[in-house]
């Protein structure tokens, strides 16, 4: 069999990754015969030989089978991409803003140059979430996919829900142990969830939604009140993903949701991800792993390189035209005495709370009323998936005032 040499551009916590599991695993005819690195003067625990500056000179290498691109810089990787499959090289990357935000021509330019590009690693780290929903749905009327896309602001909430840490030590520690983005604001603004759920929308419902589309908003506004809504109610507090498909309607949405022991992502903590697939033909199916680190997405790299070494390429659901809907939605609202005009947006509300520094709504909101307020300082929303009689308001040491 023919053994591939590959070219890996990055050599970060992915790219490191990668290049160990396949280092443990002599028996895939491929090696990496070159390595594209920023920072020549950096030590690393790699054969220098390996090492070189010039990406173009990677790419152009006649010896190079097939590219790994495992780099934060979306221009040059989307230019990386488009070089590589001209010259019928296949590319797997794990570059999920790149690829979301693309995705219609990647499309085009894989049918153009007949030359496959696969991104498992890109979307939920170790789960194989894209081959799954290629293969083995291609048949399915998928409903739904939701579930907690993103480890880094998961591994945040349980470490300040559950240890006590504050939000900037939580932070650092997911920074350490290499589960954040370089600028963190893609996680804890979640707009690094918002890119993964374009992918698999397009995967899953054959439509492809620029991320712009979306509406999303992170864990960075949550404040101590929040959490002790959260702790005085049972619930923890998960930022979920959210594509739900309803007689032609899609409805899309990143956002931090209350959840209780009765939901499945109640029990998913640290760096770990969850993905559910509701499908008219199947039911309901959970899948659930470590969604960041430098192993568990190297791993997913490595089953991108194995199945073009196979002759895989994704089967593209038919292009449908879909309808992104205003929906209402069931949410909690925190504002204080300078953004009480927030509470006139609501549709119906189910219970509300004046406080002397802080106070909150309950009730239902359609989504462009809530997006209209989400940037006001301090103004925060945090969805609701519990009927309000659920609710242990009497935990709470607050009054209310209606
Ligand atoms: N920053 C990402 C996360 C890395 O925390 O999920 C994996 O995509």
């Amino acid at each position: 069999m023919k053994r591939y040499n590959i070219g890996l551009i990055g050599f970060g916590c992915v790219g490191q990754g990668f290049y160990e599991v396949l280092k443990a695993n002599p028996s895939i005819p491929a090696q990496i015969t070159k390595i594209v690195v920023k920072d020549a003067s950096k030590e690393r625990a790699v054969d220098r030989n390996l090492l070189s500056f010039n990406i173009d000179e990677l790419i152009n290498d006649p010896a190079i089978d097939m590219v790994v691109e495992l780099i934060d810089d979306v221009d040059v990787a989307y230019d990386i991409l488009k070089k590589s499959l001209s010259l019928h090289k296949p590319v797997v990357t794990a570059n999920k803003k790149m690829v979301a935000e693309n995705l219609s021509e990647l499309i085009s330019l894989q049918t153009l140059y007949k030359t496959p590009i696969l991104y498992e690693g890109a979307v939920c780290g170790s789960i194989p979430i894209i081959q799954t929903i290629d293969r083995y749905y291609q048949s399915e009327n998928i409903t739904s996919i939701s579930g907690i896309f993103n480890g880094s602001t998961n591994y945040i909430l349980t470490k300040i829900l559950e240890q006590n840490l504050t939000y900037d030590e939580a932070l650092q520690e997911a920074q350490e142990n290499g589960f954040a983005e370089s600028d963190p604001i893609l996680d804890v603004g979640g707009f690094d969830p918002k890119f993964k759920l374009s992918i698999l929308v397009r995967h899953a419902f054959g439509h492809w939604v620029h991320p712009d589309q979306i509406l999303h908003w992170g864990i960075n506004k949550l404040q101590n009140q929040d959490f002790d809504f959260a702790k005085a109610n049972g619930l923890k507090i998960k930022l979920v993903a959210k594509a739900d498909y309803k007689n032609g309607s899609l409805s899309l949405t990143v956002a931090p949701h209350f959840v209780n022991a009765q939901d499945p992502l109640f029990y998913i903590d640290n760096e770990n991800n969850v993905v559910i697939i509701d499908g008219e033909f199947v039911g309901r199916q959970t899948l659930a792993g470590k969604g960041a680190g430098s192993h568990p997405t190297g791993l997913a790299v490595l089953s991108d390189v194995k199945a073009i070494i196979y002759g895989t390429a994704y089967h593209y659901k038919i292009p449908l035209e879909f309808i992104i809907p205003d929906s209402v939605i069931d949410v909690y609202v925190r504002y204080d005495a300078t953004t009480d005009f927030v509470v006139e947006l609501f549709e119906s509300i189910s219970e509300k709370y004046v406080g002397k520094q802080s106070s909150y709504v309950l009730g239902s909101i359609k989504l462009n009323q809530l997006k209209s307020i989400l940037n006001i300082d301090n103004v925060n929303a945090i969805v609701m998936t519990q009927e309000k009689k659920e609710l242990q308001t009497t935990k709470l040491t607050y009054s209310y005032a209606s």
